[in-house]
């Protein structure tokens, strides 16, 4: 089971680690190597950011992503991700963006850019469902293209939830297992 929770100052160590490793380094916009003091800098300011969610994924307690959700404007919300370079090729990448856009309502568009050359995260995007819509310097573009209606409604409970302040809970998968009664979602 995967959970997400809001990121704190106590992550810095891990999200330096994650942020400078190469392979994220080769899928970011800049592949430039952070120093700390910046990363500090930065972290501190999308905490306090109104327009930011910063999200650590954890897998039976460890942490192993992390998601970050921009709202440039209202009803548009700007996806990226990043798995813990010792969680990688396991299917974690592919089930913690499929959540987070169940998660986003149905009315938000949903936007990622993913370079052309990072086959492991286009992947992980149509999975989620955000397909192609155009490719700008070396970048393809992607949005949500669909939602079914019971995801819609679940994804509204969720947000509303998410934007009054509960903000540490738990979800299974439940796409993967629509059909068992224990596909619910665990707010703590
Ligand atoms: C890209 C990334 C998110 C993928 O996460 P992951 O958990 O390793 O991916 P998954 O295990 O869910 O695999 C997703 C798909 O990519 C494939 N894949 C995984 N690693 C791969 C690799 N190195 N090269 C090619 N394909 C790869 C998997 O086989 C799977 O494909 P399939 O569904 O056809 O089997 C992760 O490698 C990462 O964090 N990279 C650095 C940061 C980054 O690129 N972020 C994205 C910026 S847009």
């Amino acid at each position: 089971m995967l959970s997400f929770r809001q990121a704190t100052m106590e992550d810095a160590d891990l999200l330096f680690i994650w942020r400078n490793d190469p392979v994220t380094r080769l899928g970011s916009h800049s592949d430039a190597e952070f120093d700390f003091e910046s990363h500090l800098s930065w972290l501190k300011s999308s905490l306090a950011s109104q327009t930011r969610d910063l999200l650590i994924v954890e897998e039976n307690g460890l942490p192993v992503g992390t998601l970050r959700i921009d709202y440039p404007a209202v009803g548009v919300a700007a996806l990226s991700w990043t798995v813990a370079p010792e969680a990688r090729g396991r299917g974690v990448g592919k089930r913690m963006v499929r959540l987070a856009v169940e998660m986003i309502p149905a009315s938000c568009i949903i936007r990622a850019e993913v370079k052309v050359e990072n086959t492991a995260s286009i992947k992980v995007a149509e999975a989620a469902g955000l397909g192609l819509i155009g490719q700008e310097q070396g970048c393809t573009m992607r949005n949500r293209l669909y939602l079914p209606i019971s995801r819609f409604i679940l994804s509204l409970t969720l947000y509303s939830r998410w934007r009054q302040g509960e903000r540490s809970f738990q979800m299974r998968d439940f796409s993967r297992n629509r059909h068992s009664r224990s596909n619910s979602i665990h707010f703590l």
